[in-house]
């Protein structure tokens, strides 16, 4: 087992933890939003406003659909994540980059990514 995963995985924990004390309310902070939004924003890692809409993004691209309202869309973060992760499990023709089976991301940017996208 690699640090990552094992990293990884205290962090599902703390977050399982979490939404069973918080009765299923968000416990992403703050940080992992605004890192996760640097990470989500950067041309160079995810890019992910050359393709989707994203509040707060400048000159988005349209190739994709607008990311809004996503705790209604994905009211599990993990379904959220494994398309972040590798759309291709969903849509075997998907144009998005698999960003974490690719490791176009780490699993950590992965993670706040998708704290960041879950917020929208
Ligand atoms: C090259 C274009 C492209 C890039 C870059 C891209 N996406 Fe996508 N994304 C798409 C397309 C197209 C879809 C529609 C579903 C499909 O074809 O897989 C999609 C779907 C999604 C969905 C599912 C939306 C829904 O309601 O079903 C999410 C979430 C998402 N993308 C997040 C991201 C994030 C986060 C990034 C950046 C890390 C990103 N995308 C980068 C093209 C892209």
């Amino acid at each position: 087992m690699s640090m990552k995963q094992i990293i990884s995985g205290a962090l599902s924990l703390a977050l399982l933890c979490g939404i069973s004390l918080f009765g299923g309310m968000s416990v992403a902070s703050a940080d992992a939003i605004s890192d996760g939004k640097k990470v989500a924003f950067d041309r160079k890692k995810g890019n992910c406003l050359a393709c989707h809409m994203i509040a707060g993004g400048s000159l988005p691209g349209n190739i994709g659909p607008p990311l809004i309202a996503m705790k209604a869309r994905f009211p599990n973060k993990a379904d959220l994540r494994a398309q972040i992760w590798d759309p291709t499990v969903k849509n075997p023709n998907s144009i998005m980059p698999p960003f974490g089976k690719h490791a176009v991301l780490t699993e950590e940017e992965v993670d706040l990514v998708t704290e960041f996208i879950h917020s929208l």
